[in-house]
This record gives C-alpha cells, sequence and structure tokens, in this order.
C-alpha cells in the first residue's frame, strides 16, 4: 500500500444518460439522471482507494449543500480531505453531462466558480509523508511553483501530472522531471494527428503516456523507446466518463509496484477498458484481476 496524494478537484456530476447524443435546438427525453462525485483527481483516487492506497485529496470544498454528497462518496471510499482547503461560500464545481447510450461517449459542460487549490496551500502539506504525488494539469502559475518545491526538497518523491486540456502556458511544466499523462484532446488541439508524434516532441529524458481512444495507448520512455499497448474493448461500452483518470490510476498503481512501463501501459488500458464496460467506479475491481 503506498500513500499517494492526488491535487485537483472535486465536482458534482449530474449524468443525463440519453439514446443518442441530441442534435443542436432538439428537444429529447433523458432514459435515467443520477448525481454523482467526479473530477479528475478525485476519480483517479477513487480507482487508487480500491487498489488498497492510502488516497488524499488536495483541493478546495465549499461548504454549501451539494458538498455534502462529495464528501460522503469520498469518505466512503476512505480518501482523506485533510489537506484540501475549506470555503464558507462559493459553489462547488459542477458538470452536466450528457452520456449517449448509443457510442457511450460523454459531453461534459462544466460550470465552475471555485478558487484553486493555491501554492499556499500546498506548501503547507507534510510532502515526506507521501510515496507519489500526482497533479492535474491546471491552475498553471501554482501548479509550476508545487512541483518546483517537490523537484527542490523532494527530489526522490515520484510525481505524475496529466496533460488533459490545452491551457495557456502548461507546456512550462513539461520541463520538470515527472510522468506526463497526456489526452488525444490535447495532442490533437496542438495539431498532432497521432501520440507517437506529440509523444517524439517532449523535451529528452520524459517519461510520458498518451492515451488515443479505441487505439489504445502510446508511451515514450526516458531513454526515447516508443511503445504502444491496443484498447481493451469491454463486451459493451457503458460509460467512459472517468476512462482516463481510470487510465491515469492504473498507471500509477503499476509503476508504484515497480512495473516496467510496458506492463505499466498494458495494465491501465486494461483497467480503463474494462471501466467502460460498467456504470462509474464502484467496484471497479470485483471482476478485474491486476497483474
Ligand atoms: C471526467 C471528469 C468528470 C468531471 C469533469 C471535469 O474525467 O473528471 O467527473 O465532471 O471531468 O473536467
Amino acid at each position: 500500500m503506498a500513500k499517494i496524494l492526488a491535487i485537483g478537484i472535486a465536482t458534482l456530476d449530474i449524468i443525463n444518460t440519453v439514446e443518442s447524443y441530441p442534435d443542436e435546438d432538439s428537444e429529447v427525453r433523458v432514459l435515467k439522471q443520477h448525481q454523482t462525485r467526479g473530477g479528475n483527481a478525485t476519480n483517479t483516487l477513487t480507482v487508487l482507494s480500491q487498489l488498497d492506497h492510502d488516497c488524499h485529496w488536495a483541493g478546495v470544498l465549499i461548504d454549501e449543500p451539494d458538498s455534502k454528497a462529495i464528501v460522503s462518496e469520498l469518505a466512503h471510499y476512505h480518501i482523506d480531505t485533510s489537506t484540501c482547503r475549506q470555503l464558507a461560500t462559493g459553489k462547488m464545481p459542477t458538470s452536466y453531462i450528457t452520456v449517449s447510450q448509443q457510442t457511450g461517449s460523454r459531453s461534459i459542460v462544466h460550470h465552475r466558480d471555485c478558487p484553486e487549490y493555491s501554492f499556499k496551500d500546498f506548501q503547507a502539506i507534510n510532502l515526506s509523508e507521501f510515496d507519489w504525488i500526482h497533479f492535474e494539469g491546471r491552475n498553471i502559475d501554482d501548479t509550476r511553483l508545487m512541483l518546483q518545491h517537490v523537484t527542490t526538497h523532494f527530489p526522490d518523491l515520484p510525481c505524475s501530472l496529466e496533460i488533459e486540456k490545452p491551457r495557456f502556458n502548461i507546456e512550462a511544466l513539461f520541463k520538470f522531471p515527472t510522468t506526463f499523462m497526456f489526452s488525444q484532446h490535447y495532442a490533437n488541439a496542438h495539431g498532432f494527428d497521432d501520440a507517437i508524434s506529440l509523444l517524439k516532441s517532449l523535451p529528452a529524458n520524459t517519461t510520458a503516456t498518451c492515451t488515443w481512444g479505441q487505439q489504445g495507448a502510446w508511451a515514450i520512455s526516458n531513454n526515447g523507446e516508443i511503445m504502444h499497448n491496443p484498447a481493451y474493448q469491454p463486451l459493451q461500452v457503458i460509460d467512459t466518463l472517468g476512462a482516463g483518470d481510470t487510465f491515469n490510476a492504473g498507471l500509477i498503481h503499476s509503476l508504484l509496484n515497480k512495473h516496467t512501463l510496458q506492463q505499466a501501459l498494458n495494465n491501465a488500458c486494461q483497467l480503463a477498458g474494462h471501466k467502460c464496460g460498467q456504470q462509474g467506479f464502484a467496484k471497479l475491481l470485483s471482476n478485474f484481476i491486476f497483474q
């Protein structure tokens, strides 16, 4: 069991499942609706906690009615929130999500009126207790300071950084010695038509992965070796929401267990594919064997 800290967000996800994705300016009936906690960092922790790790979330929690469900779901997965910043006013980030039953795709409309977790908050954490730190690629100026802090004061503490969305100056984070997890969305937004060209464009000695939907995922090792793993398709795609966050958890778990990068890529793809075959993250490992 490792002690893992993730810095990022928790959201309220309001999920509408529809038969197929609606046209603009149309009206469709929802087949089912449910609300749950979401957010990349906390999704990743939810999976890592089921892999028996001691998980801690550092983010912002606002004392308002919607946070109750978020906090109780985190508690259900034994995710510690003591390093969070607690605010008396504001609104938890909220995602309005449309899941198409036809394809399993998820489209997200995100509402945000909540401050970011700051470097000042981060500095108060006793990092010497942790075995791994995972960052969401957001809040770039403060995340840069956090990574700088870890690199300077805890050079042996392994880190990972998710680069999912293109954000102004996010490339300033590429110089840090962490494991990077890129998304196809980021690669496409920067004009890369395939994962390999993105990975090859990174600074020398970078360890990184890049997921590419049904084509699977690629990785580059710190000596420049490129590897690929196909996607694992579940019998039926039920829910792809958080598949990338699950991939990240599988990768972190494998790397903590000292698997090779190729093995870790394989495990991460398998776990992410398995997740797409079920709704949400509950009991994700009940019929999955992690290698
Ligand atoms: C899925 C997810 C959702 C959340 C949204 C935030 O990866 O974390 O749970 O609403 O993305 O961008």
